[in-house]
């Protein structure tokens, strides 16, 4: 009896476990018959760093910080480019602390920050160690780094490296957003704007805030003073301040191209939204209907929480708050119907406040280049 029933329930759980080895197999080729999903490939070492990259006339140009930040989506709308000086580490910060990489994420935007070498000798800016920079990077993952000197004259090699870098690792982004450090964006109105440029333009534009018919200056002691062997003509063609424009992939890589046969101008946005633009026969969308000059006027949108603010450009002025405050402002605008301001309600009425002197143009307000108004 005993026996009897041993050997009927070895039999039993010989039954049940071939049974579950039965349903497994047929569960795994039921797994195995669905689409795999196709996983990302993250870049490796040699592509993030590789060698015998030339940038302008550099020819021993190479990243010395890097970052994938693409590969893992083919879905990406905007790659926002930020030239940023490397020891200007606030204005790095208040840009994430406003807009956060992962909001960004939801709106389908990526962000890295373009720095160079740091020269401990710059007394315009707080210097910093290259170890510190390496600490920010393992932080935030958002910068990319050339091996060329930080210099306003090397401003021209950070913006080309910007376009280069989207050609290389960001290239199935729909548009490319480069702005400076200093500037505040309202990027969920920005978006609006591109959108019908897009399909309008068929990839092919470059949208800012147009300059026309500026002059090299040729006064000596002015720190923007060109000389003739620099620029010979006596004016600039049409240009895109680089405070901020917008532009895509496709005209990045033609740009990119075309300024291997370009000589080197240090004044950047000239460079590359003037001559290389001009050259390549790119069209310039004006847009300065969006920017103000002062940024007393974005700190009077943000004191009327019912209206939408009149501009969407505008610098910070180095102030943090004021980046903060004013994406707050976006964000409820963006929850809440904002309205527009009635003709006698405008900013450029009831703000009134004593301007400070703004720049189109880099140099944190310092020197008046140009007269705008
Ligand atoms: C620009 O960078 C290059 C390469 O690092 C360097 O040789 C040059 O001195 C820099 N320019 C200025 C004006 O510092
Ligand atoms: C003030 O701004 C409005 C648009 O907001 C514009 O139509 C008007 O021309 C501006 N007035 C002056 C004096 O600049």
């Amino acid at each position: 009896m005993g026996l009897r029933n041993i050997v009927s329930s070895f039999l039993l759980l010989i039954f049940g476990v071939s049974l579950i080895i039965s349903l497994l197999f047929v569960f795994d080729s039921i797994t195995f018959a669905l689409p795999t999903i196709q996983k990302p490939i993250p870049l490796t070492q040699y592509e993030l760093f590789p060698k015998g990259l030339h940038l302008l006339d550099l020819y021993n140009f190479q990243y010395v910080i890097n970052n994938d930040l693409c590969s893992d989506e083919t879905d990406i709308k905007g790659i926002i480019i930020v030239t940023s000086h490397a020891g200007d580490i606030e204005a790095r910060s208040s840009m994430r602390r406003a807009y956060p990489s992962n909001l960004l994420k939801t709106l389908g935007l990526r962000r890295i920050f373009l720095l160079a070498i740091s020269n401990p000798n710059d007394v315009r800016y707080n210097s910093i160690s290259q170890g510190a920079l390496q600490d920010e990077n393992l932080r935030y993952s958002d910068l990319v780094q050339g091996n060329f000197k930080e210099a306003y004259r090397n401003l021209t090699y950070k913006h080309v490296m910007g376009l280069q870098w989207v050609t290389r690792y960001c290239s199935q982004a729909k548009f490319v957003i480069k702005m400076d450090d200093d500037i505040i964006v309202n990027f969920y109105r920005i978006f609006h704007i591109i959108e019908s440029s897009l399909k309008e333009r068929n990839n092919s534009f470059l949208m800012g805030y147009v300059l026309k018919g500026t002059l090299p200056v040729r006064e000596p002691m002015n720190k923007w003073f060109v000389t003739k062997s620099e620029y010979s003509d006596s004016v600039y063609p049409p240009f895109l301040s680089g405070w901020m424009y917008i532009t895509t992939p496709r005209v990045a890589k033609t740009l990119v191209e075309i300024s291997k046969s370009i000589k080197y101008f240090w004044i950047d946005d000239t460079y590359v939204t003037g001559l290389l633009a001009h050259k390549a026969g790119i069209f310039h969308i004006d847009i300065h209907q969006y920017f103000t000059l002062y940024p007393e006027f974005l700190e009077c949108c943000i004191r009327d929480k019912e209206y939408i603010c009149d501009y969407i450009v505008g610098p910070s002025n180095g102030d943090p708050s004021l980046v903060i405050h004013f994406q707050m402002h976006a964000d409820n605008c963006q929850e809440n119907q904002c309205i527009h301001r009635s003709h006698e309600k405008a900013l450029n009425r009831t703000c009134v406040a004593p301007k400070r002197t703004a720049v189109l143009r880099h140099g944190h307000g310092e020197v008046n280049p140009i007269q705008l108004f």
